[in-house]
């Protein structure tokens, strides 16, 4: 390039005029206007109007360009004529003229155009990602994800955090999810795994005493994926010493006030109200409800006992549970769009729905003459269903009932258009469950992961009452996301090894694979915990994008592939005799 900018594409004003200056940028688009040629030049920080007059000695080139071309401009700032501003851009009132053009490169015609939000599958975008990520959208969100980048960084170090990195070639655990393996070259039939997380690693860095630690990390778990995950996803990930969970909490909240107060200039709440797990299971039926709306599950296993709607009073006589939720002005639906939710409910494993119209204050339809008057009416009152409404109840055990409810809640939301835009709702949910049953394994298996502390009063219960031991452990929530999650450790090798017990981890094998830890619990562990936020997820959030594909700059699609290089790709049979492994799949 002959010349040096002089200044960026978004940054002239009226008060640059009569200056003479370069730009350089990529033709967003170009117009001429009989033997006018007007070209919208695009860089980053936004587009400046380029005037090229006939007699100018940039105009036979600039009759060449084309959209996306790379090109630089010398030229005077002049204002737009009379009724030519435009209000909507920033450099709205002035164009450059140009004097002398530098056509720095050309550009094949784009697969879908560079300058409108619209007009490409993901599919295409993701394969052509810097071409996606030359849009204005993607170039703004990844400029706020910076900016949140730096408010993290400045936070946890003003308040004497320290950032430090810790190894993503580590030893494979056996909790959680699926590891991502890496052979290793030199001690061949020996891997690698790629950390799911530094859990251990920031464990050992409070044994060694850096009592304020953090890191913006990436993390890598082989899990499927959906639209808030992805196989390596980046962690703001936190631990500290001598603490409880009220200085976690107060710490998070801090945090997280600046980062809602600089990206979208909101002011939260705090403290941030916090929802004990049973409470909000019950209330709606999900560990990361969504608060931005009502429709709060009401239980009616108890009134439902002995009434004559066999489902219900033999669901509720045999330990199950019958609840639900009235929508308002449910009583709308048309008996297709009641079929269409029932199908879709027995896709999530609900074995029916009730849908119940309540029409002059009373039920509609033919489930009426199982019920008395003063069941129908306390039912009604429990669910304040009014006149107009529909009753939506699901007969099933518990935790089924529940979860279906949940999602149903979710659905009626959508439909009903219940979530404004620009409502933020957070909240703490605590008083975790240690252990979960899992029917897969045939054992307990840790709900968060297997360093989490018991709460005091639990930690006989470990071996004898795994099921009801609650855990120092505790998510932060926003509409319906978990954003983050952690828990106050284990620092007692003792407690380490009950919980392992609890897990059916054999000694040999916890010793195996993390007898590095229970033997730095030995050393003089102090008293810590700590949390990790899903950043993919906040930035989001933030950023108002329904995927965290949109918030990475180079993600993998759903099926964990990357459509811009092709990865994973196979490898020379040279490079696997190396690490002495064979394929047993033909490519
Ligand atoms: P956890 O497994 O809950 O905890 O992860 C913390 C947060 O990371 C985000 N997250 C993900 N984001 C994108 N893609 C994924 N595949 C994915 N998986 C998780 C979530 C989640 O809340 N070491 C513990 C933290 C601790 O105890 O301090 C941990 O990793 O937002």
């Amino acid at each position: 390039m002959k010349w040096k900018r002089t200044y960026k594409c978004g940054e002239l004003r009226k008060e640059h005029i009569d200056q003479e200056v370069i730009l350089a940028g990529w033709v967003a688009y170009r117009r001429d206007h009989g033997g006018l040629i007007f070209i919208d030049l695009r860089d980053r920080s936004g587009i400046t109007q380029i005037r090229i007059d006939p007699s100018s000695h940039a105009y036979e080139d600039a009759k060449r360009l084309r959209a996306e071309f790379v090109v630089a401009f010398k030229g005077t700032v002049q204002p737009r004529p009379q009724g030519m501003v435009n209000p909507r851009l920033a450099t709205g009132e002035i164009e450059v003229s140009a004097t002398a053009i530098e056509v720095l490169n050309s550009a094949l015609t784009p697969p879908f155009p560079v300058n409108s939000e619209n007009g490409a599958s993901e599919d295409l975008r993701l394969k052509y990602r810097y071409l996606d990520l030359r849009r204005p959208k993607m170039q703004k969100i990844l400029q706020t994800r910076h900016c949140m980048y730096q408010i993290v960084r400045n936070y946890f170090s003003e308040k004497g955090f320290l950032e430090i990195e810790t190894p993503f070639l580590m030893k494979s655990t056996p909790e959680g999810a699926r590891d991502y393996l890496v052979p290793s070259r030199v001690w061949k039939g020996r891997f690698f795994a790629l950390p799911q997380s530094p859990q251990t690693y920031k464990q050992l860095l409070m044994i060694a005493g850096f009592d304020r630690y953090f890191q913006i990390v990436r993390c890598f778990r082989d899990e499927d994926l959906r639209a808030d995950r992805q196989p390596e996803f980046t962690q703001i990930d936190v631990e500290m010493s001598f603490i409880n969970e009220e200085d976690i909490y107060t710490t998070v909240e801090e945090l997280m006030a600046k980062l809602m107060q600089a990206i979208l200039q909101l002011d939260i709440e705090t403290p941030i109200q916090r929802i004990p797990y049973d409470v909000a299971m019950n209330r709606y039926g999900s560990d990361k409800p969504d608060l931005r709306f009502g429709l709060e599950i009401e239980n009616i296993t108890d009134f439902v006992k002995s009434c004559d709607f066999k489902v219900f009073s033999d669901t509720a006589r045999s330990g199950g549970f019958i609840g639900g939720f009235a929508v308002p002005e449910g009583g709308k639906y048309s008996r297709k769009q009641i079929d269409d939710l029932t199908a879709w409910l027995a896709d999530l494993g609900a074995k029916g729905l009730v849908a119940i119209k309540i029409k002059d204050g009373d039920w509609e339809g033919s489930l009426v003459k199982y019920f008395s008057d003063e069941l129908r009416k306390m039912i009604n009152s429990k669910l304040a269903a009014k006149s107009g409404d529909i009753l939506f109840l699901i007969a099933d055990t518990k935790e089924r009932a529940l979860a279906i409810l949940g999602e149903l809640r979710l659905k009626m939301a959508e439909m009903e258009n219940y979530i404004q835009p620009n409502v933020y709702k957070l909240a703490w949910i605590v008083d975790f469950p240690l252990f979960e049953y899992s029917e897969e394994e045939g054992r307990y298996v840790a709900r968060h992961h297997p360093f989490t502390s018991p709460k005091a009063e639990d930690v006989a219960k470990t071996l004898t009452d795994p099921a009801n031991v609650k855990a120092r452990a505790y998510d932060l929530i926003l509409n319906g996301n978990e954003i983050a999650g952690g828990s106050i450790r284990i620092h007692d090798r003792d407690v380490q090894a009950g919980m392992f017990q609890a897990l059916g981890i054999r000694d040999e094998e916890a010793k195996e694979k993390f007898g590095f830890l229970l033997e730095a619990l030995e050393y003089g562990a102090p008293p810590h915990g700590g949390i990790a936020f899903g950043f993919d997820r906040l930035v989001m959030l933030l950023t108002g994008c329904n995927s965290i594909r949109d918030v990475i700059a180079f993600p993998k699609t759903a099926s964990a592939m990357s459509l811009m290089d092709g990865s994973p790709g196979y490898v020379r049979p040279e490079q696997l005799d190396e690490l002495g492994l064979s394929l047993k799949i033909k490519n």
